[in-house]
C-alpha cells in the first residue's frame, strides 16, 4: 500500500495527502475488493459518490470488458483510480469522443488567452482541460479491448502527468502573468496528446469505402 500511494503522490502532488489518500483507500479497496483498507476512513459525500461512480462504471461494462478490467495487476488499479480521482466531472452520457472535442476547445481556449494575453482566459481554459469531463463507463471501454491490459495501460500513467500537469502549470503561470512560461508548456501538453492518440486510436475517420 505505501508503494502504491506514493506511486498514487506522484500523480498528484499539489493534492494534499491528508484529504485524497483516504479517497484513493476506499476506492482501491472497492477496485479491489478488500474492504480492510478502509476501516479508519471518515465516511464523507465525496468518498460515496466515488464509489458509487466507480461501481457504476464497471457495471456499464460487458462482460468481456469487465473481466478484463477485473484482471489487470494492482499497480495498474491504482493507476487508473488516482487518474479518476483528479478529475470529478463525471458524465452519464458524453463518449469519449465528445470528451475529447471538449479538450480540443479548451486546448484552443488556452492558445487564445496566450495570444490576447488573457491570462484569465489561459489559465481557465487549462484547468478545465485538466479537469476535463470523464465519459459514461470511464476511459477503458473507448480504448479497445486490446489495449486494456497492464502494459499498455501502464502508459496511461506518463500521459495523464503529460497533460494534465503540464496544464496545471500552464494555468499557475497564467495566473502569474508568466505568458512566455504558458506558451512554453504548450509543447509537452501537445506532446502528450499525440503520445496517447499514437497509443490509443487508429487515424479518426478512416472510410471503409475507399480501395
Ligand atoms: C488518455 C489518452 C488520451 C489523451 C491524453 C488525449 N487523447 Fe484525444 N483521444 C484519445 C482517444 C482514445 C481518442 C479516440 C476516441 C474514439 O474515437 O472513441 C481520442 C480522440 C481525440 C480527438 C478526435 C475526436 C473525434 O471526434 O474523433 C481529438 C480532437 C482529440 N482526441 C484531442 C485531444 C487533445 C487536444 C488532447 C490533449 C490536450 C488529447 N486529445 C489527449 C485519447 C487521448
Amino acid at each position: 500500500m505505501i508503494h502504491q500511494n506514493k506511486k498514487i503522490m506522484k500523480f498528484m502532488p499539489n493534492l494534499k495527502t491528508k484529504k485524497v489518500m483516504p479517497l484513493i483507500s476506499i476506492a482501491a479497496a472497492l477496485l479491489l475488493g478488500s474492504f480492510a483498507l478502509v476501516s479508519n476512513v471518515n465516511a464523507e459525500a465525496s468518498l460515496d459518490k466515488l464509489k458509487a461512480t466507480l461501481e457504476g462504471q464497471i457495471d456499464l461494462m460487458k462482460p468481456e470488458l469487465e473481466t478484463k478490467v477485473k484482471g489487470l495487476s494492482t499497480d495498474t488499479k491504482m493507476s487508473m483510480m488516482a487518474i479518476l480521482a483528479m478529475h470529478n466531472r463525471y458524465s452519464d452520457k458524453a463518449t469519449l469522443r465528445q470528451v475529447m472535442l471538449e479538450v480540443l476547445q479548451d486546448y484552443q481556449g488556452i492558445v487564445m488567452g496566450i495570444m490576447t494575453d488573457s491570462s484569465e482566459m489561459a489559465a481557465d481554459s487549462a484547468r478545465r482541460l485538466a479537469n476535463h469531463r470523464i465519459p459514461v463507463g470511464g476511459l477503458l471501454p473507448y480504448l479497445g479491448l486490446e489495449n486494456i491490459n497492464d502494459e499498455r495501460l501502464s502508459l496511461l500513467e506518463s500521459f495523464n502527468d503529460t497533460v494534465e500537469g503540464n496544464s496545471i502549470k500552464l494555468a499557475k503561470a497564467a495566473d502569474a502573468g508568466d505568458m512566455a512560461k504558458a506558451a512554453n508548456l504548450l509543447a509537452p501538453i501537445t506532446s502528450g496528446c499525440v503520445a496517447c492518440h499514437d497509443v490509443f486510436r487508429s487515424k479518426p475517420g478512416v472510410s471503409e469505402l475507399l480501395k
